[in-house]
């Protein structure tokens, strides 16, 4: 089995001129995990064809971060998007996708800025940057994003809806793995004791989930699992803005575990149902 695979602006294009039907796009970095499978079963629930962009996009690596070293294993991922029936696979290089120096980028705004967007300046502005490239170029139906990166997701209905983008965003619930711990590309780096440690964020997220005071609830968990380098805890409404005092919320972790950052969230509920 396999899959088309196409490198170049060129072959994409004559490519998506002989897709049928409605597109929904899957936009990763390769390094493809069941997280990244549930996007693409997503993507082939909502339209007749799917295509899944693989680039990892040095745009949105700081100069500290692990563009190098980020894991890249083509030919297994071109397998699992054979298996799991994708139409298409847009995996170009970096010439093809920034042909020249970027001077024009996309703007965050002030969303961009916190959480993720204080760790990793220029973060944001890099993925929205790509993803608005790879909109325009393989110009979808669908866009599918996990809800594990769920600022980025935030910021990406953003930008659809700000700039007029004709595509729906679909997000698609974080898988886990049996012991709670959020698939990610970057869980490769953990070794074993450091994945038992990793463990305390999706307990956290757990505990948060359950109770009425979902920020306490996860303190106290966090606060008790040595190991953890908090980054954030963070608890705001379900558009990243400032929680509500009553009602329906979000929490955001992210911790340093050795040296990989990890991130995660959960809906939560604040006071009693
Ligand atoms: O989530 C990711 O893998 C990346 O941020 C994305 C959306 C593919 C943009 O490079």
């Amino acid at each position: 089995m396999t899959v088309r695979v196409v490198a170049t602006r060129e072959e994409l294009a004559k490519a998506r001129a002989e897709l049928s039907g409605t597109v929904a796009l899957v936009p990763t970095m390769g390094a493809l995990h069941d997280g990244h499978v549930a996007n693409i079963r997503a993507a082939k629930a909502r339209a007749d064809t799917v295509v899944v962009s693989i680039f990892v996009n040095p745009l949105q690596f700081g100069p500290n971060e692990d563009f190098e070293k980020y894991p890249r294993p083509l030919s297994a991922d071109l397998e699992l998007c054979a298996a799991e029936g994708v139409d298409l696979v847009f995996a170009p290089n970096r010439e093809v996708v920034y042909p020249h120096e970027v001077s024009v980028t996309v703007d965050p705004g002030p969303l961009g800025e916190i959480l993720e967007g204080a760790s990793r300046p220029g973060f944001f502005r890099g993925v929205l940057t790509v993803v608005s490239k790879l909109f325009h170029l393989v110009r979808p139906d669908f866009a599918c994003f996990g809800e594990k990166d769920y600022q980025q997701l935030t910021l990406v209905r953003r930008l659809v809806s700000d700039l007029d983008f004709p595509l729906e965003i679909v997000p698609v619930p974080t898988v886990r793995e049996s012991d709670g711990l959020a698939r990610s590309s970057r869980n490769v780096y953990l070794d074993t004791e450091q994945r038992a440690v990793s463990l305390a964020i999706s307990r956290a997220l757990k505990a948060a989930a359950d109770s009425p005071d979902p920020l306490a609830a996860a303190r106290e968990v966090l606060d008790a699992a040595p190991g953890i380098a908090l980054d954030y805890l963070a608890l705001t409404d379900p558009a990243l803005g400032p929680a509500p005092e009553t009602g329906a919320a979000r929490l955001l972790i992210a911790a340093k575990v050795g040296t990989t950052r990890l991130i995660d969230n959960t809906p939560v509920h604040i006071g009693v149902k």
